[in-house]
């Protein structure tokens, strides 16, 4: 008999009582109580209780006394209220069990290497290498499911609102996003290489020159990178890319698709629309640029307060372009030396020159009665609050200020959880500098600077304004994008000002070029990261947890075990031969 119908075991209730049910599932406990026996079998909806009676059913009993964790088995049994004062409110079935009349084993499990349940959690890489059974856990399949919730919304929000999803290749040419391609060989054609798309993003800028006007796609990118909490190798964006369109196109249906989701899958209300910030305004008063405002701590720029001081390290800054930019702790005169010293090692970590304080901090009696009246002024602080301070280059001041800002928001518990604060970073930067002081692109080369600052292109490239966005929620930034550049010349001015060479131009990105010669609408888009939207939705802060079947941190699938060595005979097809290894693993 097939169970394909059965009921599930996490689906009965009350009203289901002296029904004559089949079940199948895996035993989650058995409970030996001398006579009775009761197990809890556990699907995909949850655990029911199954009760063994040995008046009843001997056999069926007697079988029950060899089960074991995870065995796999169909119980025949008459669903029945529990007895008064042995329900279980903390269950959706605990109303109700089930009186065994047959029991049979379809599959017998090892002891399980890893706990099957969510009491206790084992170490992660057990976990990810025994992932199927990692995932058997409650807390996993409902972020599983969260996950497909999401999907389904958000095809149907985009259909509703006449998107057509088109899927693009995975196998592709490298298209700049900041990050490493994979590379896959090519056979056909050795020596010459596919590049794994790190997004779709000029394909989807190829469909509006198409005619498609409206594009969504639930797409995989791959990047090697460096990977963090909430970064993967492998992860998946909602794209989308839309035709004669402003900005206001875009925050409009994106605020109405995540406040969607929130309403279905959470049941909260998100007030649209969200707060605007620009990146400018971001990167000063919460030294990032993705700030988490479930608590107000703001950075203050000191260079008025300190615009005559002679205290060597902020007359230095000062003197070189740089700033000088601090923070007020509500409360702060009580920190303890140790923990300020933790906070200079943390600011010296993220390259910062160090992180001063006052009152009663290293500069003090560098400091005039005047200069640290300013700085409590300009940083609001009351008597009871100490003032963090750093100086030096403006990247650098506010890398530090802003890790300052979450650290303290963390360890004196100001973050306000539950909330949920979304806003829109607007505009940003055209150019950013990267790590080593270069002129980089701030979103990526095909953004569409604002028409008012383009005068200031060649001269002061940093000033130029982009028609460039992000969505930003506590302290993630869980979406990125712009309207594009849709002219030819524009296009290749700003491939010339990021460095490249007519040359390159042309090999990487001229059938771009030569796609805006035949009628380009202008068009714009965004993509945001599903995985982490699934991550704040299933709140956790580890990206792997919603990922079916994610690699470790070193790039590793501890299940498969991939990377893998190959046949030597696919590497001699593919005209490739390996150094000696660097590093062995
Ligand atoms: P961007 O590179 O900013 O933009 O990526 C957009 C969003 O994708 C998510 N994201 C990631 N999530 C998990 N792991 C990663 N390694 C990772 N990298 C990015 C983030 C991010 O906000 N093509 C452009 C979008 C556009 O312009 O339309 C793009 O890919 O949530
Ligand atoms: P040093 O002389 O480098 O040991 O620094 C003495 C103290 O001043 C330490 O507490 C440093 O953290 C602090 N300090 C040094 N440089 C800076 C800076 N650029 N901004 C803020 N504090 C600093």
């Amino acid at each position: 008999m097939s169970g394909f119908d059965a009921p599930h075991c996490g689906s009965l209730r009350a009203d289901d009582a002296a029904r004559e049910v089949d079940l199948y599932g895996w035993v989650a406990r058995r409970r030996d109580h001398g006579g009775l026996i009761f197990i809890d079998l556990r699907d995909r909806w949850g655990p029911v209780q199954v009760v063994f009676n040995p008046a009843e059913a001997p056999e069926a009993h007697a079988a029950a006394s060899e089960l074991r964790a995870e065995y796999v088995v169909h119980v025949r049994g008459c669903v029945q209220r529990r007895p008064a004062g042995s329900e279980n409110p903390a269950l959706g079935t605990g109303e109700v069990e089930v009186m065994a009349g047959a029991l049979e084993v379809l599959s017998p499990s090892r002891t399980p290497p890893i706990p099957v349940d969510d009491e206790r959690e084992a170490e992660e890489t057990a976990r990810l290498k025994y992932r199927y059974l990692d995932l058997r856990r409650p807390r996993m399949q409902r972020i599983l499911e969260i996950r497909h919730r999401v999907n389904k919304i958000t095809h149907t929000y985009f259909d509703e609102n006449e998107f057509i999803e088109v899927e693009t290749p995975i196998l592709t040419k490298s298209t700049p996003e900041g990050a490493r391609d994979f590379l896959v060989p090519s056979r056909l054609h050795q020596g010459k290489f596919y590049a794994l798309p790190q997004s779709p993003q000029q394909l989807k800028q190829l469909l509006m020159v198409a005619g498609i006007g409206r594009y969504y796609q639930i797409a995989r990118c791959l990047r090697d990178e460096d990977l963090r909490a909430d970064r993967a190798a492998e992860f998946t964006q909602l794209d989308v890319e839309m035709s004669f369109c402003e900005e206001e196109d875009v925050f409009r249906l994106l605020e109405g698709w995540l406040s969607r989701l929130w309403a279905e899958i959470l049941g909260v209300e998100i007030p649209i629309p969200w707060p605007r910030l620009t990146m400018k305004e971001a990167l000063l008063r919460y030294g990032t640029d993705k700030p988490d405002l479930r608590f107000e701590l703001e950075i203050a720029d000191l260079g008025e307060a300190l615009a005559g001081t002679q205290a060597q390290v902020f007359r230095a800054a000062l003197d070189s372009g740089g700033v000088v930019r601090g923070l007020a702790v509500p409360g702060g005169r009580d920190m303890k030396r140790r923990e300020l010293d933790e906070l200079v090692i943390m600011a010296r970590g993220a390259g910062g020159k160090g992180l001063a304080w006052l009152p009663g901090g290293p500069l003090d009696k560098f400091l005039s009665e005047g200069e640290v009246e300013a700085i409590r002024r300009a940083t609001g602080a009351g008597p009871d609050d100490l003032v963090l301070v750093a100086a030096d280059r403006r990247r650098r001041a506010e890398k530090v200020m802003g890790l300052v800002r979450s650290e303290i928001g963390r360890r004196r518990g100001l973050v306000r959880e539950g909330e949920w604060r979304f806003l829109w970073i607007y505009p940003m930067q055209l150019f950013e500098e990267d790590d080593d002081g270069n002129l980089t692109y701030g979103h990526h080369p095909f953004t569409r600077p604002i028409e008012d600052d383009l005068p200031l292109i060649d001269e002061r490239p940093y000033d130029v304004r982009a028609h460039a966005y992000d969505i930003v929620c506590n302290g993630y930034e869980l979406a990125s994008g712009s309207l594009r550049i849709y002219d030819r010349d524009l296009q290749e001015r700003v491939f010339e000002i990021l460095g490249l060479d007519r040359e390159t131009i042309l090999a990487r990105f001229g059938h771009l070029l030569e796609a805006f010669e035949y009628g380009v609408p202008p068009h714009g888009g965004i993509a945001p990261g599903l995985d982490r939207i699934v991550m704040l939705l299933a709140g956790t802060d580890n990206i792997r947890d919603v990922i079916a079947f994610p690699k470790t941190q070193s790039m590793v699938d501890l299940m498969m075990d991939a990377p893998s060595p190959v046949d030597p005979g696919q590497l001699e097809e593919l005209g490739i031969q390996l150094k000696p290894q660097r590093n062995k693993s």
